[in-house]
């Protein structure tokens, strides 16, 4: 049962490299979002809308959606934490046109089954599929760091995990930095690998575009440590994670020979070869095959 359970999920899960946030009252980033380019943009009603714009930015979401929609990207929500903005919140995102609802300072599984149980009322209540609607789940608290498994496994709508630098350091008492936040980022890699769901972000910080060469060797470095793709905030974030969330030529390329010199290799009866003077096993040639699934 769990094993088709977990079948199901990696099917379903989703290649996105890049996540644009759009913060959902501005109808200036609300235009120019469909025409930047990303894998999926994220219409915020949390952190990016203050809260005397709640109810407008809510009441504007149907026109939003329906304007962002014109792209190719998927549709994502981020609702609000308070229990009483979070409803109606969910109550009107979950439409025909968002693919996913992050649900930020996620604190337990029991809080992602609670929101589960109201999108699934909500997918009944205007005729969409059951499980229409994936979750993203954000980390952002002590409590949720002390159950990164569990919150990943709450529910088969989660499809992804992401760690907040800023949410988590002001919870604890410290401050954000990549040497800070190196350890939970890497615990919140493995939780969501367990899980069977994507391990979201970088390891730098999301609020520095301008300088690009910086931040596109920090996402290099961040990829080498197990992402697939991030959440950003700027247009200009959004190429260098396409590129940099994807496999290079030459990664490709060196995919390519490993995978036929491994099929051949295995009709020979071996289970070891050499390509360019590394031994190739099992888990290498895996591993580029993984590379091979990732080309768009
Ligand atoms: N979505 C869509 N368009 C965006 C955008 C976004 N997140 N951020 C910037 N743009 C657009 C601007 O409107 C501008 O468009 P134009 O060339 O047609 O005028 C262009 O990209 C360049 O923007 P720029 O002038 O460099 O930046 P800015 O001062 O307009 O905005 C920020 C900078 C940081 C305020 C803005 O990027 C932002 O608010 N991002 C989202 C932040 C957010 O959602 N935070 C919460 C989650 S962490
Ligand atoms: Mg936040």
């Amino acid at each position: 049962m769990e094993a088709l359970y977990q079948a199901r999920r990696k099917r379903l899960l989703p290649t996105w490299r890049s996540i644009l946030y759009v913060p959902a009252n501005s109808p200036k980033f609300i235009a120019k979002a469909p025409t930047v380019g990303a894998d999926a943009l994220t219409i915020d009603l949390e952190d990016a809308v203050p809260p005397q714009e709640k109810d407008r930015a809510r009441e504007m979401l149907g026109e939003t959606l329906a304007h962002v929609a014109t792209g190719s990207a998927d549709i994502i929500v981020r609702i609000n934490r308070p229990l009483s903005l979070a409803v109606r919140d969910v109550e009107a995102a979950v439409s025909v046109h968002v693919k996913g609802l992050t649900i930020p300072k996620v604190d337990g599984p029991s809080h992602v089954r609670l929101l589960d149980e109201l999108v699934s009322e909500c997918e009944h209540r205007k005729g969409l599929t059951l499980g229409h609607t994936s979750f993203l789940v954000a980390i952002e608290t002590p409590e949720a760091v002390e159950c990164m498994r569990e919150i990943a496994s709450a529910s088969p709508r989660v499809v992804a995990m992401m760690l907040s630098s800023e949410d988590l350091s002001l919870e604890c008492g410290f401050e954000p930095s990549e040497e800070t936040l190196l350890q939970p980022k890497q615990q919140m890699i493995f939780a969501a690998c367990a899980a069977g769901v994507r391990p979201l972000g970088f390891l730098g910080s999301i609020a520095q575009f301008k300088d690009i060469e910086v931040f596109r060797e920090m996402v290099r470095r961040s990829r080498r440590f197990g992402f697939t793709g991030s959440s950003c905030i700027h247009p200009l974030q959004v190429a260098v994670l396409n590129e940099e969330f994807a496999p290079s030529k030459e990664e490709i390329a060196l995919a390519e020979r490993i995978v036929s010199e491994g099929d051949k290799a295995i009709a020979e009866g071996r289970g070891t070869f050499q390509v360019d003077g590394s031994m190739i096993d099992g888990p290498v040639i895996e591993r580029a095959r993984r590379t091979l699934a990732r080309r768009r």
